[in-house]
């Protein structure tokens, strides 16, 4: 098969497939002993980032242990911002720590846009080393969207109420574009340079973009996510692109206006009242919970979302955020040979 033919680029352009495919959120991450193992040699997170050699082999853990159908590039949102010239560290238990904050202009001024060949030359590496050894299956590329990339360079690491980002928005707007404008031409850049390297499909992380408003949502983050998809879009016409956040019931007509292929959709987004909302194809949206459920119960409601999924345009089957690092491996491998086995079935 040619691997424009597979079965989550033939959904992501609203293709009919054989079955449903699956890919999950954070899958080379903490829940497996391998990963763990060998973040433990890396000595930091970071590092392993940092590492194309150890980073290509962590993005292939999960084709081999739990049968997805395509991988995700193992790096992070923040891995860019560390190059525009801020510290990113990764506190065990806290999260990520940014330093120093952005303040007022002078900081924002003194950001760099990186050369993705130059400053991330080490991603696009990993690219390349994944795409020699993965053939049959499509590699996910990925970048943060500025609203939540300015959400933690504003915070200086996770915030619960966003006071910081979102007084920065409303009451500096100056100070507010020229730091998105950075973070458009960076995600640009950087999302452009990984498609070159040999990255199939890309996924913008906008997870945090819930937080808004609908009103301020289009006023002071939309534009920005729309000048890179309608430049990438330009750029590299055939490449389809997923668009994702959490808790953005009320933002789908804003997005479904985005020239994305795909919309991520979380848990709590019924996928009928998505459907009455959005005409794009869908990813999502099983509750990571629902994995500690037993296996009867993680079947019902993988069915169900099948089901709902076959009105969309395409459906990628996912979770409707990152899988939890407490989850038993054998279960997130569960779920993939239960939507494989389910999706045909139900294709009859
Ligand atoms: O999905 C994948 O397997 C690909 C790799 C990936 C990671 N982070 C690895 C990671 C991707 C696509 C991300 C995206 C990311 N990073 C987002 C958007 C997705 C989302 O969750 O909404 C965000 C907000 C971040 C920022 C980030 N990175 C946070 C808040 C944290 C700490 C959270 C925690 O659980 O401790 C990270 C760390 C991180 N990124 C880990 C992994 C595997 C855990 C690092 C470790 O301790 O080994």
């Amino acid at each position: 098969m040619e691997l424009k033919n597979h079965p989550i680029l033939k959904a992501a352009r609203g293709e009919e497939t054989d079955y449903t495919p699956v890919w999950i959120m954070r899958q080379a991450g903490r829940y497996s002993e391998r990963y763990r193992k060998i973040r433990e040699k890396a000595g930091s997170f970071m590092n392993l980032c940092r590492n194309p050699e150890l980073a290509a082999e962590v993005t292939l853990i999960p084709i081999e242990e739990i049968g997805v159908d395509a991988a995700i590039l193992f790096s992070d949102i923040l891995v860019p911002v560390e190059k525009m010239g801020i510290k990113v560290e990764f506190v065990e238990g806290k999260g990520p720590v940014l330093t120093p904050p952005v303040r007022n202009f002078r900081d924002v001024e003194v950001l760099k846009v990186p050369d993705p060949k130059e400053d991330l030359s080490y991603v696009l590496e990993t690219i390349r080393i994944i795409k020699e050894r993965l053939v049959d299956r499509p590699l996910i590329g990925f970048s943060g969207a500025p609203f939540t990339l300015a959400s933690y360079i504003l915070e200086g690491g996770s915030s619960k109420n966003y006071i910081a980002a979102k007084s920065v928005m409303w009451n500096d707007k100056e100070l507010w574009d020229s730091l998105m404008t950075k973070l458009s031409e960076t995600v640009t850049e950087y999302l452009s340079a990984q498609i070159e390297a040999g990255a199939d499909l890309v996924q913008i992380f906008d997870s945090w973009m819930g937080v808004l408003s609908r009103e301020d949502y289009e006023k002071y983050a939309f534009p920005y996510t729309k000048r890179i998809v309608n430049e990438l879009k330009k750029r590299h016409p055939e490449t389809p692109i997923i668009h994702f956040g959490v808790n953005a019931q009320h933002l789908l007509e804003v997005n479904n206006r985005l020239r994305v292929d795909v919309i991520g959709l979380d848990w709590k987004t019924e996928i009928p009242f998505a459907l009455e909302r959005i005409d794009k194809s869908i990813q999502g949206n099983l509750d990571p919970v629902a994995l500690f459920a037993d296996e009867r119960t993680i079947e019902e409601k993988v069915r169900k979302i099948l089901k709902e999924g076959l009105k969309a345009r395409g459906h990628i089957f996912n979770l409707g955020h990152g899988i939890l690092p407490q989850t038993d491996p054998k279960k997130a491998r569960f779920l993939v040979e239960t939507v494989h086995r389910i999706s045909r079935e139900l294709r009859g």
